[in-house]
């Protein structure tokens, strides 16, 4: 990444990213350390650890743990997209090929599993409980969420069922990273809750903006397949501020009804919600997370930390990638 707010954990995450390569390079199996090795080289953009390198700096918290943490939260998010892709039958990832596009979906599954089994060992090696706890509550929450999106989510034009699970799938782990790196630097209750806040609006900015790209995104870009979510039946918020400006349109009308299913009906209207300002209005949205994000730093001490938490922050609605 260039943007600026990367510099001063520039060489955090360089440690972040030797520890996650620990993890997987004692003698595996040789097909398990290829997929590892294939994950790891395929990069990502690191914006979990980064919160909680910035955030726990900025409280002057110990930074060896915080590097344990990001590799933790790093490894769990991994193995997380190695499920969803596999779940989500999506071909590409970081611009490379994923794993469940050249191996079956047992060894996939048996990865990301792997990567979950190291993840929580490194998360325990911050030996501090509470950390666990949250790190389990976490992974239950995303779980929860990729759940209801296969169940009970498809063709819902329901905006509470829409931030539930953009809560769940994103902003819960963006929300784990700051809370723990704060819990990691200071006891201070009220401090805590204002970064776990800070991590949640960011999260949720994040994941609107992704559903955005979904529609408007340059796929070489972003580096995964784009145009693809309402042909799954995920109903993301330009979607919900089209269905709600035009309530009569017979394609909006059949999405509820299993209407997602036909191609046809589908393009048509992807191009019609491209053509509105259903993405000005979501985007929209996605910015005033970020407002409530900048206003939680606002109180704390200026320092490079606090600007580059602020500099992220407005970088998420201003993101190609
Ligand atoms: C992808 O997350 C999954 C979502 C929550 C949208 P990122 O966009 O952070 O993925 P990488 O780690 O940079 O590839
Ligand atoms: C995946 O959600 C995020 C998870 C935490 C599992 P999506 O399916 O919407 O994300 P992408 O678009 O594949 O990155
Ligand atoms: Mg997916
Ligand atoms: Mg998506």
């Amino acid at each position: 990444m260039t943007t600026t707010f990367f510099t001063p954990v520039q060489s955090g995450i360089k440690e972040v990213e030797a520890l996650m390569r620990t993890q997987v390079d004692a003698n595996q199996h040789p097909d398990l350390k290829a997929a590892l090795d294939h994950l790891m080289s395929a990069g990502g953009k690191r914006i979990r650890p980064t919160l909680g390198l910035l955030v726990g700096h900025m409280l002057g918290g110990n930074h060896e743990k915080l590097v344990i943490l990001g590799g933790a939260v790093e490894m769990l998010h991994t193995a997380t997209l190695v499920h969803d892709d596999l779940i989500d039958g999506a071909l590409l990832r970081r611009g490379t090929p994923t794993l469940n596009a050249r191996w079956s979906p047992a060894a996939t599954v048996l990865t990301g599993d792997f990567l979950f089994a190291r993840a929580a060992k490194l998360a325990a090696e911050a030996d501090y409980l509470p950390l666990m706890k949250l790190f389990a509550e976490t992974l239950a929450i995303i779980v929860g969420g990729e759940l209801t999106q296969m169940f009970a989510a498809h063709g819902s034009l329901n905006r509470e069922n829409y931030y539930q699970r953009i809560f769940a799938k994103t902003a819960s782990l963006f929300e784990m990273s700051t809370l723990a790196a704060a819990m990691i630097s200071t006891e201070d209750e009220s401090i805590r809750a204002a970064l776990k806040a800070y991590g949640h609006e960011t999260g949720m900015a994040f994941q609107i903006v992704d559903d955005i790209l979904d529609y408007t995104g340059d796929q070489g870009a972003v580096g995964k397949p784009l145009g693809s979510d309402l042909l799954n039946g995920l109903v993301t918020l330009p979607a919900i501020y089209y269905a709600e400006g035009h309530p009569d349109d017979p394609d909006v009308r059949a999405i509820p009804e299993g209407g997602w299913t036909d191609n046809e009906r589908v393009a048509r209207l992807v191009g019609r919600i491209r053509a509105s300002d259903a993405i000005q209005q979501a985007m929209a949205e996605a910015q005033a997370h970020v407002e409530r994000a900048l206003q939680i730093l606002e109180p704390f001490h200026p320092s490079t930390e606090r600007d580059a938490l602020d500099e992220l922050a407005r970088y998420i609605v201003d993101r190609s990638f």
